[in-house]
C-alpha cells in the first residue's frame, strides 16, 4: 500500500484514561468522558489522540498489564462505545492511536494462566520459564537480572515449579517474542484494531522485546535494570519489527511510534531511518528528560540546561534528513514539566516558553493531558498515599543513600503519580473531573489551574498552545526547516534557529528568573524580524538585543 507521511505534520494529544474525565460518576475517567471532551481536544489544534491502554487489566501498572488485548476495560466502557469514540473522533478530523503493550502481558491473561500449567500445552512457551539454580540447597533465580519496578526480574511460580521473567512488575510476565506463535498473536492484535479503523500504534518498550537467547547473568550487578545489555535493543528486535511491518503494517496507512528507554539517537536510527530498513515511523527518546535527574526521574539532581540542550540537539542533528522525531516534554511516565524545567512561580510564562521550546523543533509534537493548562506536580503528604507500582521499590533502594526526610521529596518531585492526578476541568468540586469520589487525589491548585479559567482568559497558556499549534501548521520553516543550535554554552538561554528556503526562525528561551542579556547572534538584525510568539506583552529591542525577563520567550520570523 502506498504510504503517505501525514504523521510529519500532525500534533498528538495523549490521554491517560483513568484521570482524564469521568462520564458516569464512579470516580474513574472513561470513554463517556472522552466523548464529551472531543471538541475540547480538537479546539487545541491537534490532529490525533493517543490512548494509554484502555484494555481490561487488573491495573497492577494501570493498564500496562493487559489481560485481554481485544476488549475495553469495563471501567472505561465497552467496545461499542470505543467504536463510537473512534467514529466521533474521525468526524472531527482526529486520528486515533492505541497503545500496543506486547513486551509483557498481565499474569491474569489467559495465555499466562495456561502457560503456568507447564510443558505440553499450546501456551507453555509463550513466556520465559526457567528452573532456576540450586546453590547450597537454596533455590535462586535463573540469572541476576533486576526488573525496572520490583527487585529481581524473576518470580517463582509454584504451580509450574519454575521461574518466569518479568522486566517490569511481578504481575507483568515478559512474552517470549522469539516464539513465532507469540508474534502471530501480536499481528492478530494489530489487525484487530487497525481493521476497526484505528490509525496507529504506540509500541510500549518495544526495544526490550528481544533477549539474549541464553539469558546470561550480567556484571557488575546494579539494583535496577541489571542485565540491560541482554534485553535492550538486541538485534532480534529489528527482525520482529520488520516482520510486523511486512505482514501487517504495510497493508494499512497507519502510524507507529516506538517507546525506547535507554536508547541513543544513533541506535534509534536503526529503526527509523527512512528507506528499506525502516521499521517504525518515530521513536520516543528519553535523554532530554534526564536533565534534572540521574537515569530515572526518582534520582533528583539540579536542572542542567546544557544537558537538556545537548540531548535535544543530538536527536535533531542525527535524525536530520534521515528520520523524524517524536517531540515531547510530558507523558504519564514523568512528573510535570513546569515543576521540573520551568517554575511554578512563573507558571504561565515558563509554561509558554517550554511549549514553544520543544514544539518548534523538527518533529511531531505530543501533548499530555493537562500540560496545555499548565498542571503542576501533585504532592501528597505520605509516601503510602502514592499508587504507582514502582514507588515502593524505588524508595527501598533509595533509602540506602537518601536521608529519610528527603525520601518524600524524592517521590513528590520524581514519581509518575505527580502527573497522574485527575485533569482539572473547572473550579467546581473535584476540579469538575467527576461528580463522584475521584479514584486519586486532585491537585489542590485546581481552583486557579483549570481548563475553564484558561478558556476565558485570552492570554492563558491554553490559548497560547492554540496559537502555537496554529502557527506551526502553516509555517513550512517549522514543519520542514533545518535546525541549528546557537549559544550552546549558555547555562540560562536555549537559542536555536530553523531555516527553510529563505525563511528563518529564531527561537530564544530563557530558563531562569534572572535577567540575562541576549545579543542577537551574527547575521540577525532583530529589527528586521517579525516577533511571532512571545510570553510578555511589551517587547523592546535595545542595542541589537534585550535583557530577558523571567522565563522569557521570543520567536522571531525572518522572511
Ligand atoms: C512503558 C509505559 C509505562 C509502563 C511500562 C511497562 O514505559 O509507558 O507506563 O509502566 O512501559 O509497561
Ligand atoms: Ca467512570
Amino acid at each position: 500500500m502506498a504510504k503517505t507521511q501525514w504523521y510529519k505534520d500532525m500534533a498528538v494529544y495523549q490521554i491517560w484514561p483513568r484521570s482524564f474525565c469521568d462520564g458516569n460518576g464512579d470516580g474513574i475517567g472513561d470513554l463517556w468522558g472522552v466523548l464529551s471532551k472531543l471538541d475540547y481536544i480538537k479546539s487545541i489544534g491537534v490532529d490525533a489522540i493517543w490512548f494509554s491502554p484502555l484494555y481490561p487489566s487488573p491495573n497492577a501498572d494501570f493498564g500496562y498489564d493487559i489481560s485481554d488485548y481485544k476488549n475495553i476495560h469495563p471501567d472505561y466502557g465497552t467496545l461499542e462505545l470505543f467504536r463510537e469514540v473512534l467514529d466521533e473522533a474521525h468526524k472531527r478530523g482526529l486520528r486515533v492511536f492505541m497503545d500496543l503493550v506486547v513486551n509483557h502481558t498481565s499474569d491474569e491473561h489467559p495465555w499466562f494462566q495456561e502457560s503456568r500449567k507447564g510443558p505440553g500445552n499450546p501456551y507453555s512457551e509463550y513466556y520465559y520459564w526457567r528452573p532456576g539454580r540450586m546453590v547450597l540447597g537454596k533455590r535462586l533465580p535463573p540469572n541476576n537480572w533486576t526488573s525496572m519496578f520490583e527487585g529481581d526480574a524473576w518470580a517463582y511460580d509454584p504451580e509450574r515449579g519454575e521461574y518466569y521473567l518479568h522486566l517490569y512488575a511481578k504481575k507483568q510476565p515478559d512474552l517470549n517474542m522469539a516464539n513465532p506463535r507469540v508474534r502471530e498473536e501480536v499481528k492478530d492484535i494489530m489487525r484487530f484494531w487497525l481493521d476497526m479503523g484505528v490509525d496507529g500504534l504506540r509500541e510500549d518498550v518495544i526495544t526490550f522485546t528481544g533477549k539474549t537467547p541464553e539469558l546470561p547473568s550480567s556484571y557488575p550487578k546494579i539494583p535496577i535494570a541489571n542485565g540491560m545489555k541482554h534485553f535492550v535493543n538486541r538485534p532480534e528486535v529489528h527482525g520482529y519489527l520488520a516482520e510486523f511491518k511486512r505482514d501487517v503494517l504495510d497493508h494499512y496507512d497507519c502510524f507507529t511510534v516506538g517507546e525506547s528507554p535507554l536508547t541513543t539517537a544513533d541506535v534509534a536510527l536503526r529503526y527509523v531511518t527512512e528507506g528499506e530498513d525502516q521499521v517504525l515511523d518515530e521513536m520516543i527518546a528519553f535523554s532530554h528528560m534526564e536533565a534534572d535527574c540521574f537515569k530515572t526521574d526518582m534520582i533528583r539532581r539540579p536542572f542542567d540546561l546544557r544537558k537538556m540542550k545537548r540531548a535535544f540537539s543530538d536527536w535533531q542533528e542525527k535524525l536530520a534528513g534521515k528520520a523524524w522525531n517524536a517531540l515531547y516534554i510530558e507523558n504519564h511516565d514523568h512528573p510535570r514539566i513546569i515543576s521540573r524545567y520551568g517554575s511554578e512561580e512563573y507558571r504561565r510564562e515558563s509554561g509558554k516558553m517550554l511549549a514553544a521550546m520543544y514544539m518548534l523543533q523538527r518533529g511531531t509534537p505530543f501533548i499530555y493531558q493537562g500540560q496545555e493548562i499548565g498542571m503542576t506536580n501533585l504532592r501528597l503528604e505520605r509516601v503510602e498515599d502514592y499508587e504507582d507500582v514502582m514507588i515502593e521499590n524505588a524508595v527501598k533502594i533509595a533509602s540506602k543513600f537518601v536521608p529519610k526526610k528527603q525520601l518524600l521529596h524524592m517521590v513528590q518531585e520524581g514519581s509518575r503519580d505527580s502527573a497522574r492526578s485527575p485533569m482539572q476541568w473547572s473550579a467546581e468540586e473535584n476540579a469538575g473531573f467527576t461528580t463522584g469520589k475521584p479514584w486519586f487525589f486532585v491537585n489542590e491548585n485546581y481552583k486557579e489551574v483549570n481548563a475553564a479559567a484558561e478558556e476565558e482568559d485570552p492570554d492563558s497558556l491554553l490559548n497560547f498552545y492554540r496559537e502555537l499549534l496554529a502557527f506551526r501548521k502553516v509555517q513550512p520553516v517549522v514543519l520542514r526547516g533545518d535546525y541549528r543550535e546557537l549559544m550552546e554554552d549558555s547555562r540560562e538561554l536555549y537559542v536555536y534557529e530553523r531555516s527553510y528556503e529563505g525563511q528563518r526562525l529564531l527561537v530564544v528561551c530563557s530558563f531562569t528568573a534572572k535577567l540575562v542579556r541576549f545579543d542577537a547572534p551574527e547575521g540577525y538584525d532583530l529589527s528586521q524580524g517579525k516577533l511571532v510568539l512571545k510570553n510578555y506583552e511589551q517587547n523592546f529591542v535595545i542595542a541589537g538585543g534585550f535583557t530577558t525577563r523571567p522565563y522569557e520567550l521570543r520567536v522571531y520570523l525572518f522572511e
